[in-house]
């Protein structure tokens, strides 16, 4: 795929961390970028800083996503590449016993489907939509258009707490294959990139964690840089012999239990 100014793209959680170092890199490549985000504030922002256009969005809501894309193909036209960041997690333990009290209490039901629903049901929702619309176009070298899914180290190796997160995470590098052979026939490719630790605003927020946790990484020694993210998602989309696969980017770390 083609990155410049006759593609158009869409960037799910693009207002901020991995999603906005895409944006970034993607404006920089010359593509119109629709940035979908809940956060109006940040979306905006972003928005006037690179050129591209927000059209707020929940990615747990049809009609939310449903209205979002139609806002984006009316500035940009039809997108060629999608590129979901949008997600999150929690940490609660599975089934915990309360070191002072002895009290007994487990991951509740509804706080796990959420983490399922945001990241896997999220990303999926758009990756439909996206390619119900990149079918409508004429294919150019032989591909419609092409998908980049975010997961993380945790759906290979989640720590204490990271039930939900690391099944939801698991669960979008199981569909990619499948999304690939779905969408085959279409000329459209789907890859997921499977980060390690990111200098992102949630891991920003507290300063000692980044550095213990850089520690932690075998090489190079530090959190990965949101525009290492970017670079590897264009690649992604531009590699066209690229399908069906995840990649790890981590500094080869492999996460502990905690
Ligand atoms: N930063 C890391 O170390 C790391 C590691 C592995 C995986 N990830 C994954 O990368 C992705 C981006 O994470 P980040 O660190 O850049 O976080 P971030 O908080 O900086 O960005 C996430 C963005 O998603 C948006 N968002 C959240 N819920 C949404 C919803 N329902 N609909 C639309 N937008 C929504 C947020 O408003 C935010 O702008 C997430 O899927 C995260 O799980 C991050």
């Amino acid at each position: 795929m083609r990155i410049d100014e006759s593609l158009a793209a869409v960037v799910t959680g693009g207002a901020s961390g991995l999603g906005l170092a895409t944006v970034k890199a993607l404006r920089a490549a010359g593509a119109k970028v629709a940035i979908f985000d809940l956060n109006p504030e940040h979306g905006q922002a972003a928005a006037a800083e690179t050129g591209a256009v927000f059209c707020q969005c929940d990615v747990l809501s049809d009609e939310s996503v449903d209205a979002a894309f139609a806002r984006a193909r009316a500035a940009n036209g039809q997108e060629r590449a999608l590129v979901s960041c949008a997600g999150g997690g929690n940490a609660i333990s599975t089934t915990r016993r309360d070191r002072q009290t002895g009290a007994i209490s487990f991951f509740p039901s509804d706080k796990f489907e959420w983490v399922l629903r945001l990241n896997t049901v999220g990303t999926f929702r758009c990756v439909t939509r996206s390619a119900a619309g990149m079918m409508t176009l004429d294919p150019i070298d032989g591909e419609r258009g092409a998908m980049v899914n975010t997961a993380s180290a945790a759906a290979t190796d989640g720590q204490m707490g990271q039930a939900a997160y690391a099944a939801a995470k698991a669960a979008i590098i199981g569909m990619t294959l499948p999304i690939a052979r779905d969408l085959a026939r279409e000329g459209i490719r789907i890859t997921t990139i499977q980060p390690g630790i990111f200098a992102t605003p949630p891991m920003l927020r507290n300063p000692e964690m980044v550095q213990a946790l850089g520690a932690t990484v075998p090489f190079p020694k530090r959190l990965g840089d949101p525009s290492e993210f970017a670079s590897m998602a264009l690649e992604l989309l531009r590699n066209g012999y690229m399908n069906g696969e995840t990649v790890r980017l981590d500094g080869a770390i492999r996460m502990p239990p905690r």
